[in-house]
């Protein structure tokens, strides 16, 4: 429940009166008493028709594609094939041409305890047109299969474009509704920007890789139509020293490739790419993020880079949130925000999308960076230079939701619920997005929460423009 005042007339106003008088956040937001249906958290079994293997001899399976390059002419198609490692070729052609080009990538492969994988391909596809449809195929001989992706228009400020939002998806009957619901959405996202906690494979014994395959099937339907743009959590870790695999991330750095080096960094795990009128900044939560380390001095550079004239909409992805008030995983995000928030707000980014903590929710524009150790100023304000934090951790996965929440509903905290469902991010022009977050217990077109952003740079910068 969040902080509810009953009062009436002359009572009401006085209260309201001293509330935003002496604190500069009102009263805590929205916290909604909303109860979902009960599902029971459980993965599809191994034969569910959304892990089917396609038939025929090495079919390429686990199909899925990201962005390939910095500005979207880009693309990376990765593939497994199960008996032999087969092509690395793919071809692709322009819809409505006949001409067929073929780009070549690589094959790997590791071991993980006592699992092998598949022959895992990626091949980046590059100097293709923008906005355009291209069919690609994979596979050889009998064996081939064929899909279509269609690329962003050039980036530029008023360039609308519209992002899906899912994180912790996993890969239960609530993950299958999580992603029917996303498919179904009349507002139709074109690329989705996943923040984190991919498969849970390693919720199993030994983090049984087969489930690491079977979540690769379990997307193919819609990661090889459009891409993911892909955030590492705690889950891609696979870290257990006991079995003897202590390096981290293993399974997810063969499986997911990541456009890292066209932005200068040198880790997959944290990178950026434009696409349409957004300029999105991937981080990792998992590795060393602390002064000096490479991330740190990546994202440094990084942020003056940002030309808001030609991309007005400045994201950060990430998978542990800064700002989340649930119970479940409660300050996990603390060091990171004291790092970097101060350049957030600095640099005057729109939004954080962020995952791990299994519910939504949506804070007020607020930033914490005047504390200094001994002047007590420690508590969020309003400013409208910081970013809107949204928690997006709401696949579906086994675990459940987090449905714990801290008491009383904190200031910052503008919206929160515990129930599954993705986010659409719809960017209008360089001013104005809409985003709305849908529930999987509603109708495909329903939002249970939304809100108009309006951009921070263009919003602050440029007063001329006139904001409603
Ligand atoms: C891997 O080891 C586990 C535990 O000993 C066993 O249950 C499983 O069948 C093994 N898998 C393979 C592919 O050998
Ligand atoms: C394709 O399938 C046919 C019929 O099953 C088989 O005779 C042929 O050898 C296959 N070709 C390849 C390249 O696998
Ligand atoms: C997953 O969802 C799809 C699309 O709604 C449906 O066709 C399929 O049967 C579902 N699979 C399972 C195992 O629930
Ligand atoms: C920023 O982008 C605008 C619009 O594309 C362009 O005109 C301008 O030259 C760019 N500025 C810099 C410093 O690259
Ligand atoms: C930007 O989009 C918003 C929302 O659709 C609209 O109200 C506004 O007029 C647009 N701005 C311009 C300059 O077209
Ligand atoms: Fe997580």
């Amino acid at each position: 429940m969040g902080m509810k005042r009953v009062c009436t007339g002359f009572l009401c106003l006085l209260t309201v009166l001293i509330l935003s008088s002496s604190v500069q956040l009102c009263d805590g937001g929205i916290t909604s008493n909303y109860v979902r249906k009960y599902n029971s958290n459980v993965d599809m079994p191994l034969n569910s028709d959304v892990f089917r293997v396609p038939p025929g001899y090495n079919a390429p399976h686990q199909v899925y594609i990201t962005q390939g390059d910095l500005e979207g002419k880009g693309v990376i198609v990765s593939w497994t094939t199960p008996d032999e490692p087969g092509s690395n070729s793919v071809l692709y052609w322009a819809e409505n041409s006949n001409v067929k080009s073929s780009a070549e990538g690589f094959v790997v492969s590791y071991k993980y305890y006592n699992y092998t994988s598949g022959y895992i391909h990626h091949c980046t596809i590059k100097d293709l047109e923008f906005d355009a449809k291209y069919y690609y195929e994979v596979g050889l001989g009998n064996t081939t299969r064929q899909f279509w992706f269609v690329t962003p228009p050039k980036p530029g400020p008023d360039v609308p474009y519209t992002f899906g939002l899912i994180g912790d998806l996993g890969q239960t009957y609530d993950s299958n509704s999580t992603l029917t619901h996303y498919e179904l959405n009349p507002l139709k996202g074109q690329t989705i920007l996943f923040v984190g906690d991919l498969s849970y494979a390693d919720n199993y014994p030994f983090h049984n890789n087969i489930r690491w395959d079977t979540w690769g099937r379990f997307i193919e339907r819609s990661a090889a139509y459009q891409p993911w743009i892909w955030t590492a959590g705690n889950h891609e870790l696979d870290f257990v020293p006991e079995i003897g695999e202590s390096k981290p991330f293993v399974p997810y750095k063969h499986r997911f490739s990541t456009p890292y080096r066209a932005s200068d960094s040198t880790s997959p795990l944290w990178y950026s790419i434009k696409r349409a009128s957004a300029y999105i900044i991937v981080m990792s939560s998992y590795s060393a993020f602390g002064t000096y380390t490479p991330q740190w001095k990546w994202l440094k550079n990084e942020l003056p880079k940002v030309n808001r004239s030609e991309t007005p909409w400045l994201i950060v992805l990430m998978h542990c949130p800064m700002y989340s008030s649930y119970v479940h995983h409660y300050m996990e995000g603390e060091t990171m925000r004291v790092m970097y928030e101060p350049w957030f707000v600095n640099y005057k980014v729109d939004v954080v999308f962020a995952g791990h903590v299994h519910a939504y929710e949506r804070s007020e524009r607020v930033s914490n960076v005047a504390y200094n150790i001994i002047n007590r100023k420690c508590s969020p304000v309003r400013d409208e230079s910081a970013p809107v934090y949204i928690t997006i951790g709401d696949g579906g996965n086994q675990e459940g939701l987090a449905t714990e929440m801290t008491q009383p509903q904190p200031r910052y905290s503008a919206y929160r619920e515990a129930s599954f469902g993705h986010g659409i991010l719809d960017i209008k022009n360089r001013t104005h997005a809409y985003f709305g977050w849908h529930r999987n217990d509603d109708g495909y077109a329903v939002e249970a929460d939304s809100l108009w952003l309006l951009n921070r740079y263009w919003k602050l910068e440029e007063p001329s423009v006139a904001l409603s």
